[in-house]
């Protein structure tokens, strides 16, 4: 590190220093994300968000004793690079092995790390069978999830289960989780800064669940897991590579709910779901 550099950091530590911020972590560039999501048997026709630079990301609450200076583990990392610099991104947890979800949601605690907490009533971290083979992700939650505490319970929820039923999934089967995990006032989608806290404990969830699909209903969840920024009714129903396992994104269920002409597209899209689950 030349010595221009070193006295940059050093001035910035001191900062975070004074601000009480005591945990840093380097995220390797390059790590499997929405620079690597390309459609399975198709050339990249999308241009998935460019390669962020090494990023620096700061924790405001170190959970662990050895919260250290640290790169991601090697274990399988479906995690996109970080984007942006954030204060408030979670560090990956600093422990050996795979991940469950009790510790992830023991790690998110009672979350601050956002704007969105004050105005929550629960946190609502996801649901289902933790070994899933599938993970749908929603957007975030609604009245009725922040009320019960549970994703996809309102009437995009209702709508999902339909789906599911009529492709043969069960919902204790799956798993379903939102993009960020408190309710957005007045369902308005999430900010940035909102997402850039939250997803690192979306990442982990897929990571220790280590699904073979991922399937995100609608933007948010299309921005976020996969990278995409082009529109959900162009990219929707299309297999992309994800790590090991694959994506597909289609609508969410709340745009049908608005536009009820749309159901086919996500049936459509449920069967190929199916389709995909029957393959081993
Ligand atoms: N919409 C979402 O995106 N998630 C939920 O959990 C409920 C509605």
């Amino acid at each position: 590190m030349d010595e221009a550099t070193r006295k940059e950091l050093t001035a910035w530590l001191e900062f975070y220093e004074e601000l009480g911020i005591e945990g840093f972590y380097r995220r390797k560039p390059g790590t499997a994300g929405p620079a690597q999501a390309t459609p399975v048997g198709v050339e990249p026709r999308i241009s998935a968000a460019p390669q962020a630079p090494p990023a620096v990301t700061v924790t405001a609450k170190p959970t662990s004793p050895d919260f250290g200076v640290r790169t991601p583990d090697t274990r399988r990392d479906l995690r996109p690079p970080a984007p942006t610099f954030s204060l408030f991104e979670a560090a990956p947890a600093p422990r050996s092995g795979p991940e469950t979800l009790e510790q992830i949601r023991e790690d998110l605690g009672d979350c601050r790390r956002c704007k969105l907490a004050p105005g929550r009533k629960t946190i609502v971290f996801g649901e289902g069978n933790p070994h899933a083979e599938v993970v749908f992700i929603g957007e975030g939650p609604g009245a009725d999830e922040d009320e019960q505490g549970l994703p996809f319970v309102g009437r995009a929820g209702k709508l999902l289960n339909r789906m599911m039923e009529a492709v043969g999934l069960k919902r204790e089967d799956v798993y379903i989780c939102n993009v960020v995990k408190c309710r957005p006032p007045g369902n308005r989608t999430p900010e940035k800064d909102e997402v850039d806290a939250c997803s690192p404990f979306l990442y982990r969830q897929i990571e220790s669940i280590k699904p073979r699909l991922v399937c995100c209903l609608g933007a948010p969840a299309v921005r976020t897991v996969l990278g995409i920024k082009e529109g959900i009714t162009k990219i929707r129903g299309q297999f992309y590579n994800f790590g090991a396992a694959k994506a597909l994104a289609t609508v969410h269920p709340a745009y049908v709910l608005r536009n009820p002409r749309e159901e086919k597209i996500l049936h459509e899209d449920f069967e190929k779901i199916r389709d995909f689950l029957k393959n081993p």
